[in-house]
């Protein structure tokens, strides 16, 4: 790092303003953000100042050529006022790996961790302590640098903003699997949290919305025969007793809770298949009865049970299971992360 972290505080807190028993998913920030620039090839000081509106001049390049990358975080406090972070490292080590694909320059180790280390000392008392809410974290980056050339920019901007969240999806939901749309083509960038694969989902799932769904779920782009994604999270179907989810690869994000899930599961000795399934494979299962649960996995809804899937103008309803996996597999990645479990694999992290 170019040098300590800048702090500039607020004058007025206005967390007296925020209604903790009630947060919404996201829409509620808090007191400070950390800003840092990359200019003349360097990063620079990174600074901790009051949440507000940044400027940008309108040819920057991330509203012309959409360079922008991000990740999804949270923190959490347990019972003894501890704050805890869950697999951090993994989240610097895959915005570096966006970054690599976009061309964005690579944040320092530093500057990430001890930025959003102090971040969480500023606004401390932002971290929610209700079961189900935590400070959901959004690190993201983008060419601030400007020029209507086709190139990447010549600098950019490393923001954390933090927002003090209650769950992401307010119960199971009813999803359309894509027949036409995909989000992630081989060689492309489905892999990377860019932007860009959001607002690409946008326009497929609104048409879901119009038909009754609440999310897509992702076929491959070639021949959406194989089952990649569920809205923006990545998605595990269970047949019988075995847990199936698809290999990772440059159209599937390599999402922390889908491994941190994995590893859990096995560990529980629940049979997981890291294998591409096929739509038919899971037709056929919900027409046999085997076919048990399907849900979501990712930071900001954790795991999201599917009640029911929408298929060539036929709905499957999934049954209802008086154990799922699904809250198993969530019970325990959630004791982990807010401490109310051991962690025998080293993933949370308590800041001192
Ligand atoms: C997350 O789960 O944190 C994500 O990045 C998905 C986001 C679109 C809410």
């Amino acid at each position: 790092m170019k040098s300590n972290i800048e702090i500039q505080r607020i004058e007025k807190s206005k967390i007296d303003s925020v209604d903790f028993n009630n947060l919404p998913f996201g829409s509620v920030y808090s007191d400070h953000m950390l800003e840092c620039d990359f200019i003349n090839g360097e990063w620079q000081t990174p600074v901790i100042k009051p949440y507000a509106p940044i400027s940008l001049d309108p040819a920057a390049k991330i509203f012309h050529y959409g360079q922008s990358i991000f990740e999804g975080m949270k923190a959490y406090k347990d019972a003894d006022e501890n704050t805890m972070l869950f697999r951090p490292l993994e989240n610097w080590k895959r915005l570096n790996k966006s970054a690599e694909r976009l061309v964005i320059p690579h944040i320092p180790e530093d500057i990430f961790m001890e930025g959003l280390k102090k971040l969480l000392e500023v606004d401390n008392n932002w971290i929610p302590t209700n079961e189900g809410s935590s400070l959901y974290i959004r690190p993201f980056m983008f060419a601030s640098g400007i020029g209507f050339h086709a190139s990447p920019a010549d600098s950019y901007k490393f923001i954390i903003c933090t927002a003090p969240s209650g769950a992401y999806f307010a119960g199971k939901v009813k999803v359309l699997i894509e027949e036409k749309y995909a989000r992630a083509a081989n060689g492309g960038v489905g892999f990377a949290k860019a932007g860009g694969n959001y607002a690409a989902q946008f326009y497929p799932t609104q048409l879901a919305i119009e038909k009754g769904y609440n999310q897509v779920i992702w076929t491959d782009d070639n021949s959406h025969e194989y089952i990649e994604e569920a809205g923006a999270m990545n998605i595990f179907i269970r047949i019988n007793d075995t847990l199936i989810t698809s290999p990772t690869s440059d159209r599937i994000l390599n999402g922390i809770t889908r491994k941190s899930v994995i590893q859990i599961a096995e560990d529980m000795n629940i049979d997981v298949e890291v294998r591409k399934i096929t739509v038919s494979e899971v037709i056929a299962a919900a027409q046999s009865g085997s076919l048990k649960e399907m849900f979501g996995a990712g930071t900001a809804a954790v795991i999201s049970p599917i009640a029911t899937f929408g298929y060539h103008g036929t709905d499957y309803d999934l049954p209802e299971l008086e154990n799922p996996f699904a809250e198993i597999l969530k019970k325990a990645i959630t004791d982990i992360q807010t401490n109310k479990a051991e962690d025998p694999y080293g993933w949370r992290v308590v800041l001192d």
